[in-house]
């Protein structure tokens, strides 16, 4: 056993899920650069934070987003066989799949999330506002392989990925989240997937570095969680959020920068900072028309339609399964 190993197995810690959390932050933490998973910052505070930054004037993936997908519910319409199940990977606020509700002949709706309560919850206020539409909610990590539920085996089906949450993926784990997909869905199915846009730098710099700080704080908020689940004693004073666009790249980084020299606990082991130096917390991928359209052909998915909005600042994009 290594000396992290020890630490972890010594550590009591409540439940897997923790465990995992440890065992992901004290490898990560160790890395030169260091880094942290984006997915940690949804716990209930995070996932508060990441509304309000939905709502915020310079962040404007969500609302244009939204706005595509009502100026084109029609022609998505079009494109949807009557009856056809939807299946929404990850399942988020439910505006978004709302608009596709109202606006699609859908028989079915399988919201796949790995939290079990929140999954319970929406379901329940969809019911209430689709008393038609079959709703099977299934607790399951969108990422990977999962079942469907027997009663939408013989339906038509038609994937749901917006938010541009594939951005957060590297290029590989996109390119393997949409074979996956595809392996669930099967040959045939749709798929309506939003994907955020390169543009001007200073549109995407200002959407990660919102003036009000929220953003900041939705960064800082994975150290917080450090402290509170891992008994970790990161001082947030002593760390700022930065957000820079890496043009070769094509993407947003986010990172958490130390103020100074300092040493960090947590769960028995030490990590040295020094001043200026970063943990790389998050990457918002953009993507081109062109450039998602290659990721989607080498996945096995083919564009039907892609729409953008008038500024050509987002992407909802139709793919059929090959
Ligand atoms: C969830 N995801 C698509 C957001 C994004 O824009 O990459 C997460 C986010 N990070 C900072 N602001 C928003």
């Amino acid at each position: 056993m290594n000396m992290h190993a020890t630490a972890l197995a010594d550590a009591h810690l409540p439940d897997e899920q923790t465990s995992n959390f440890a065992r992901d932050a004290i490898g990560d933490l160790s890395q030169h650069p260091k880094r942290l998973s984006p997915k940690y910052f949804y716990d209930a505070t995070g996932s508060e934070l990441f509304e309000a930054i939905t709502r915020l004037p310079e962040y404007y993936p969500t609302r244009t987003e939204l706005g595509i997908l009502r100026d084109r519910g029609s022609e998505i319409a079009a494109i949807v066989p009557k009856g056809a199940a939807l299946i929404e990977f990850g399942a988020g606020a439910t505006t978004k799949v709302r608009l596709l509700l109202e606006k699609c002949a859908f028989g079915a709706y399988v919201p796949v999330d790995i939290s079990g309560d929140f999954l319970k919850a929406q379901a329940n206020a969809l019911r209430r506002d689709f008393p038609g539409l079959a709703i099977h909610p299934v607790a399951a990590d969108f990422t990977a392989r999962f079942p469907l539920p027997a009663a939408i085996a013989a339906t038509p089906k038609v994937g749901f990925f917006p938010g541009s949450t594939i951005g957060n993926f590297e290029p590989d784990e996109a390119c393997d989240f949409l074979k996956s997909a595809h392996g669930i869905l099967g040959k045939g199915a749709l798929m309506i997937i939003g994907a955020d846009l390169e543009k001007d730098e200073r549109v995407l710099h200002d959407a990660y570095n919102d003036a009000a700080g929220v953003t900041a704080r939705f960064n800082l908020n994975v150290l917080v969680r450090i402290n509170r689940e891992l008994g970790g004693n990161f001082d947030l004073s002593a760390f700022t959020h930065r957000a820079i666009y890496n043009r070769k790249r094509h993407r947003i980084e986010m990172h958490l920068i130390s103020k100074k020299q300092q040493t960090v606990r947590m769960l028995g082991t030490s990590f040295s900072f020094r001043p200026g130096e970063s943990i790389h917390t998050e990457n918002s991928y953009k993507y081109s028309i062109d450039r998602f359209a290659a990721l989607a052909r080498g996945s096995g998915w083919q564009v039907r339609e892609s729409w953008t909005d008038a500024k050509a600042m987002f992407s909802v994009h139709a793919l059929i399964a090959e």
